[in-house]
């Protein structure tokens, strides 16, 4: 495929269906939005919005850097506090489906709705790729950003089309086009990241308490692993307890899961055989977490599992 002429077409594309409206997008700092926020930008200017919604569900920093990484590039990003909005909605849900389902309608019906109203945009740019059509339709997974695929008709449903630049690549297809646009390439070889982002790395009911642990140790591994060259890798939050001793005293603790894999396009994928010396450190570096008395490592391909637990 010849990438640069992809490129210049999309971007022709979009000038001609935005005309002299106004679009707007949500950057989320994966390289699929990111290269969005890209494309638009080249093709429409200050006729594209570009906002970066703080779910509450994010990774240590990561708001705040997405911002400057993007003001580096000349392209402003405006940050939504949307956390209270979030965390009410998830409140009480444990099970996985309906979790992904309050993130989506919060972020479609309220949040976006909501600035998408303000900002007067009748149209949407999405990241959507090719994987996450297939696997929704599918059946495989709801994946959170697919929604005329499944019959949604945005007009009417929320007020604005939805132009879908990349709904022919795959992951490996967005990161050329990433390094052609000149991406950073801490955004290029981006590790994925799910759309409902730590919500899916906490089984169970997800509070705030839950978020700072995970978060915690989603900065370990990803600070431990990063050199590692997997293709993702990342802490998990059980919902389970188990006995242990910290200071001389019985605790009954929370329990992480690290997840580390190799796979090509996250269909199937296989457990990384990380060293012995690597996960004795990680698992100390995690149990030192306050009331985190337990760490495992999976050793689970998909499949049978999926790569996440959520
Ligand atoms: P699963 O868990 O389905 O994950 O084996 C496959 C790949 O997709 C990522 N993933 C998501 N990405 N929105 C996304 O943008 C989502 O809702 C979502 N769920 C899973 C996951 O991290 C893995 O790379």
């Amino acid at each position: 495929m010849d990438y640069k002429k992809f490129i210049e077409e999309q971007i022709a594309q979009i000038k001609k269906t935005v005309g002299s409206e106004t679009a707007i997008n949500a950057l989320s700092g994966g390289v699929d939005s990111s290269v969005v926020t890209v494309l638009g930008h080249r093709a429409i200017g200050k006729q594209l919005k570009t906002v970066f919604v703080d779910n509450s569900l994010m990774r240590k920093d990561e708001p705040n850097k997405i911002v400057k990484t993007f003001a580096k590039m000349g392209i402003k990003v405006e940050l939504v506090d949307a956390r209270k909005d979030f965390l009410s909605a998830l409140a009480g849900l444990t099970d996985p489906e309906q979790k992904r389902q309050a993130i989506t309608d919060t972020f479609y019906s309220k949040v976006f709705g909501d600035l998408v109203k303000k900002s007067g945009a009748k149209f949407l740019l999405h990241g959507t790729i090719l994987t996450d059509i297939e696997e929704t339709v599918a059946g495989i997974k709801r994946q959170h950003n697919i929604l005329a695929q499944i019959g949604i008709d945005t007009n009417q449903a929320y007020g604005y089309s939805v132009i879908e630049p990349l709904a022919t690549l795959r992951k490996d297809g967005v990161r050329k086009v990433a390094k052609l646009l000149a991406l950073p390439a801490e955004i290029c070889n981006r590790i994925p990241f799910p759309g409902p982002a730590l919500a899916a790395r906490i089984v169970g009911e997800v509070t705030e308490e839950k978020l700072q642990t995970v978060r915690q140790a989603t900065a370990i591994v990803e600070k431990e692993l990063g050199k590692t060259g997997a293709f993702q890798y990342f802490a998990v939050l059980l919902n389970d307890y188990a006995t242990g001793i910290r200071n001389n005293k019985r605790e009954f603790g929370q329990i992480i899961v690290i997840r580390c894999i190799e796979s090509i396009d996250a269909r199937t994928a296989t457990v990384t055989q990380l060293p012995w010396n690597k996960l004795n450190r990680i698992s100390q570096r995690i149990t030192s977490i306050k009331g985190v008395n337990r760490c495992l490592y999976d050793l689970t391909p998909k499949p049978p599992a999926t790569v996440e637990y959520v």
